[in-house]
């Protein structure tokens, strides 16, 4: 037994964390949860969107699996997700962007990893009035912060066995901050020299990715960019019902769907659990419970080539319900 946090969120965070929790246990994962609050849920209990409780929780197992949490707009309160990347220093977003069965996209063999940094950039929440009407943001760089997602990133690549990694910047605008981030990886390049190796900015890569995303593998970049790339990327896949995520630090790990709280379709039971089944087998894979991972990855496979139950997302007339019956009937 492993103990693992988890935070169910808000919106249809509930619906499809007890989705997940029923396929994996029936895949044979063996989890002890722990119960902690973040979002909308922990506004109610605590009065706080992300209470000191349940950051605590995190540092003592080390492990979390999240659902979408809403932060309370116009209300005082910084960003639930940032506060919690940056308070356990998760410096690696990762989002795996691979082609699935049965799902209808302009591309097939899609497959690459977006490593956003997490800490800093513009989400480092330096904004301030300069005068009425004048506000400022900064965009933060530091060394440190660059060196060590540009080192993750390689280190991801030859761990996993790809073939390239592609530094995304826009250099020529802001020489300074993206420049340093350039020469960084440009020194970390030189000691993976089994790695193919690219800089390219950020709007060639948005209209490449439109054209044909399949020369891409690894690519990192900064925070914003990271932010942007990784939804466009979940759009060449089937969108954000199925593009699992996973926020890294030295210490701990946050395992997360890409998607929000959908507070459109909450509470209506039509939600794809798939995107965070699909993090939980990141999440699996990460504390050592490997075949289990493998077992619900496959049946997520198979449950889409078969196409049976399927939810609304992904053009189908089914529901979270008949939806997990199919992935645990697969597994
Ligand atoms: P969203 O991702 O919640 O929804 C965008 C669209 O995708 C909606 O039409 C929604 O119905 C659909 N969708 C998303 N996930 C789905 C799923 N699993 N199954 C079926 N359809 C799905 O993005 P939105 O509306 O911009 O954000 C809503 C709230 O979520 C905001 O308060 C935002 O702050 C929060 N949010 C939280 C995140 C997190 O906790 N990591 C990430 C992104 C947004």
């Amino acid at each position: 037994m492993t103990s693992v946090v988890m935070i169910a969120g808000d919106g249809i965070g509930p619906e499809v964390m007890a989705a997940t929790r029923q396929i994996v246990h029936a895949a044979g994962a063996r989890i002890d949860w722990i119960e902690a609050h973040a979002g909308l849920d922990a506004v109610e209990k605590f009065g706080e969107p992300l209470p000191d409780a349940t950051l605590d929780l995190v540092r003592k197992h080390r492990v979390a699996l999240k659902g979408p949490c809403t932060t309370p707009i116009g209300k005082g309160f910084r960003s639930i997700n940032v506060r919690l990347r940056q308070g356990l220093e998760l410096f690696a977003s990762i989002r795996p962007v691979q082609t699935l069965p049965g799902i209808k996209v302009p591309y097939d063999n899609v497959d690459l990893i977006v490593v956003r940094e997490n800490t800093e950039g513009l989400y480092a929440g330096m904004e301030h009035v300069v005068v009425p009407g004048v506000v400022e943001s900064l965009r933060l760089v530091t060394r440190d912060a660059a060196e060590r997602i540009l080192k993750y990133a390689f280190e991801l690549a030859r761990h996993q066995g790809r073939r390239k990694v592609t530094v995304v910047h826009k250099a020529s605008v802001l020489p300074l901050s993206d420049g340093m981030f350039l020469k960084i990886a440009q020194q970390i390049a030189d000691d993976y020299p089994f790695l193919e190796y690219e800089q390219q900015t950020i709007d060639h890569v948005a209209l490449d990715l439109a054209l044909d995303p399949t020369p891409y593998d690894v690519m990192v970049m900064e925070n914003l960019f990271g932010d942007v790339m990784s939804d466009l990327c979940a759009g060449l896949v089937g969108g954000l019902g199925v593009v699992p995520g996973a926020n890294i630090g030295k210490r701990y790990a946050v395992f997360e769907a890409v998607h929000g709280s959908a507070p459109d379709i909450a509470g209506k039971g039509l939600a794809n659990p798939i995107a965070l089944l699909r993090s939980a087998a990141m999440m699996l894979d990460h504390i050592g419970q490997r075949v289990i991972a493998q077992r619900v990855e496959q049946s997520v496979r198979r449950t889409l080539q078969a196409g049976v139950g399927l939810t609304r997302d992904l053009g189908s007339e089914g529901n979270t319900m008949t939806i997990t019956a199919q992935l645990i009937a697969n597994l």
